[in-house]
C-alpha cells in the first residue's frame, strides 16, 4: 500500500495472508482451478463459500479447508438457475454476513463443428457459461456496492479474443464473459468494485484434458506437439489460482478491467 514501509508485518516475521479478512464466493469451486483457488484463498486467510453442482467434491474441499484451520462452507448450486443462485447467495449472507471477493469460475466446453451445433448445444453452453455469470455478478455487484466494494475475478479464456476451430460456441461464451468483466469495471469502479478476467490457455483439469482429447480425436494434434508449440507445456491449475489470488487481493488495488493471460505467452505471439 502507498506509504507502507513495513517489510515485516507480523511479530514472528511471517508474511500475513494476502486475503486475511476477506470473504470469498467461488463458483465452480469443487474441482479443477476452482478447487485449487478455494484452497489458495483459504491459505491466504479468506473465508470461502463454494458454490458448485458437485456435492461430494465440494463438501470435500470445504472439509479440507476446515481441517486445516480455515473457514469454508459448501453450498450445492447450479449457477445457471436464477432461483438457485439467489438461494445460495441468501445462504452466504446468512452464514458470513457479507462478502467482498467473487471468483466467477464455473463453466464448461463443447467441441463441435459450428454447422453440427444444435440450439440445445447453444442454450446449454450459454446457460452454464454466460447466464451463470450474469446471475452471479448481477447479485454480487449490488451487494458489494452496498457493503463498500470488493474484487470480482471472472474466468475467461485465451478463447475470449482468439477464434478456434471446433470451438465457436465456446469462444462466443468466453468473449461474452470477458466483456462482462470489462463492463463491470467501468460501471462499478466508483462503488469500490474492481473486476478483472483471467484468460488461461490449456490447464490440467478435467475440462482442459477433455478438450485436448476431443480436439485430437477430431483431427487436431495438440497432444503431438501443438500444445507445446502454443504454450510450452500444459498449465497447472495452481498457476491460474496464483493469478486469481493476486487480482482478488489489495495488491491489485489499482487494477481493474484487465484480461490477465495465464498462457506462457501464447496470446502475445498469436
Ligand atoms: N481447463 C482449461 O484448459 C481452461 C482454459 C481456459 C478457461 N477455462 C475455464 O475454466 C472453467 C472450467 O474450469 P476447470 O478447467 O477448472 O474445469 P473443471 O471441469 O475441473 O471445473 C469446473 C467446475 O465448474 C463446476 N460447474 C460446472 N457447471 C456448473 C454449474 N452449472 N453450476 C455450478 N458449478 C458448475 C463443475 O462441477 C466443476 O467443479 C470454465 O469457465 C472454462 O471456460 C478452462
Amino acid at each position: 500500500m502507498p506509504g507502507d514501509n513495513n517489510i515485516n508485518t507480523t511479530q514472528t516475521g511471517e508474511r500475513p495472508g494476502r486475503l486475511v479478512g476477506k470473504i470469498a464466493v467461488i463458483t465452480g469451486g469443487a474441482a479443477g482451478m476452482g478447487r485449487t483457488t478455494s484452497l489458495a484463498f483459504a491459505r491466504e486467510g479468506a473465508s470461502v463459500a463454494i458454490l458448485d453442482i458437485q456435492k461430494e467434491a465440494g463438501e470435500d474441499v470445504a472439509r479440507l479447508i476446515r481441517e486445516n484451520g480455515g473457514i469454508a462452507e459448501f453450498i450445492e448450486t447450479d449457477v445457471s438457475d436464477a432461483r438457485q443462485v439467489d438461494t445460495a447467495f441468501d445462504k452466504v449472507i446468512e452464514v458470513f454476513g457479507s462478502y467482498n471477493v467473487l471468483f466467477n469460475h464455473a463453466g464448461t466446453i463443447t467441441v463441435k463443428p459450428l454447422h453440427e451445433s444444435t440450439e440445445e448445444d447453444y442454450d446449454r453452453l450459454m446457460d452454464i457459461n454466460v447466464r451463470s455469470a450474469f446471475l452471479v455478478c448481477r447479485r454480487a455487484v449490488k451487494e458489494m456496492s452496498d457493503n463498500g466494494g470488493g474484487s470480482i475475478v471472472i474466468t475467461a479464456s485465451i478463447a475470449s479474443e482468439l477464434g478456434y476451430a471446433l470451438e465457436s460456441l465456446y469462444c462466443m461464451t468466453k468473449g461474452a464473459v470477458l466483456q462482462l468483466a470489462r463492463s463491470i469495471s467501468a460501471e462499478y469502479r466508483d462503488q469500490g468494485i474492481r473486476c478483472n478476467a483471467v484468460c488461461p490457455g490449456f490447464v490440467k483439469t478435467a475440462h482442459g484434458l477433455r478438450e485436448i482429447s476431443e480436439l485430437d480425436i477430431a483431427g487436431q494434434a495438440w497432444e503431438e506437439g501443438a500444445l507445446a508449440e502454443a504454450q510450452g507445456r500444459i498449465c497447472e491449475p495452481e498457476e491460474v489460482s496464483s493469478a486469481v489470488v493476486f487480482l482478488a487481493s489489495e495488491e491489485a488495488s489499482f487494477i481493474t478491467g484487465n484480461a490477465l493471460y495465464v498462457d506462457n505467452g501464447w496470446y502475445a505471439k498469436g
